[in-house]
């Protein structure tokens, strides 16, 4: 008897996280109503830094915040390579080439840091990226395009990037709010990344914290 309960409340709640729940009235809309959460530990993490140094000399992991910084003057992610210098996290484990995913998190900017970009949706048909989210002199921008928020610094935000593959659409949100949303440029094969990678017009330190962080997937 016990058992067959348990497992009852566990079918009830497994439904209830994919059920719409703003048709029972009592939730605000939310950007991740009908997705689900999917487990994240430390092994999706994948840190991505300057080749000639420690992980812990540009990313730390302290009391569930990331924190992500790099000089301009750093060097690149391989020794080869001739990319400007990271400090980010590459989510691995749920590459994805079809359905509807969501990144969440909480971003962090600490006043000075500009020309970098904080957020990637990586790969497109014929480009490196879908999305970049930037940050210049305060400003939350999609690439150097669009004002997402016009000044981000010092203060906690909420970020949800929604990726719809099938539709070929992705939406921003920021706080829960509609910011942008825009047609993708294609692409078989995707992932999320979150951190500082400079992008030109750099200041000389630049850092993002991040905590929070979810991948989450439409229920079918
Ligand atoms: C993370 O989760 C995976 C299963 O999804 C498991 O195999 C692995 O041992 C876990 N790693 C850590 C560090 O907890
Ligand atoms: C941000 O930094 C600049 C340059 O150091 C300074 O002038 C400004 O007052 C700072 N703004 C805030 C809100 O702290
Ligand atoms: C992708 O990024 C690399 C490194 O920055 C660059 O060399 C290459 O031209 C980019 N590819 C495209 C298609 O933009
Ligand atoms: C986005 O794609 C739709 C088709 O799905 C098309 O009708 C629309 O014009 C596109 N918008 C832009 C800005 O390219």
């Amino acid at each position: 008897m016990e058992m067959s309960s348990s497992l009852l409340a566990v079918s009830i709640f497994t439904i209830f996280l994919c059920i719409d729940r703003k048709a029972i009235g009592w939730a605000p809309p939310d950007p991740t109503e009908g997705f689900v959460s999917l487990p994240l530990n430390s092994s999706n993490f994948q840190i991505q830094k300057p080749w000639n140094l420690l992980e812990n000399q540009r990313y730390r992991f302290i009391d569930g915040i990331h924190w992500f910084w790099v000089f301009s003057t750093d060097q690149s992610l391989s020794r080869n390579s001739n990319t400007k210098p990271r400090s980010e996290i590459r989510i691995r484990g749920y590459d994805y080439s079809s359905g509807v995913w969501q990144f969440e998190g909480y971003g962090y900017v600490p006043n000075g840091t500009s020309g970098v970009c904080i957020m990637q949706l990586f790969r497109a048909k014929n480009a490196n990226t879908t999305l970049m989210i930037r940050v210049y002199d305060g400003k939350l921008m999609y690439y150097k395009r669009e004002i997402l928020v016009p000044y981000i610094y010092d203060e906690w935000f909420r970020l949800n990037v929604i990726h719809d593959v099938g539709a070929g659409k992705v939406s921003i949100f920021i706080n829960g709010i509609l910011k942008l949303e825009f047609n993708d440029s294609g692409g078989t094969f995707h992932y999320f990344k979150c951190g500082v990678y400079a992008q030109g017009d750099d200041s000389y330190y630049m850092e993002s914290r991040w905590k929070g962080i979810k991948v989450l997937k439409k229920c079918d």
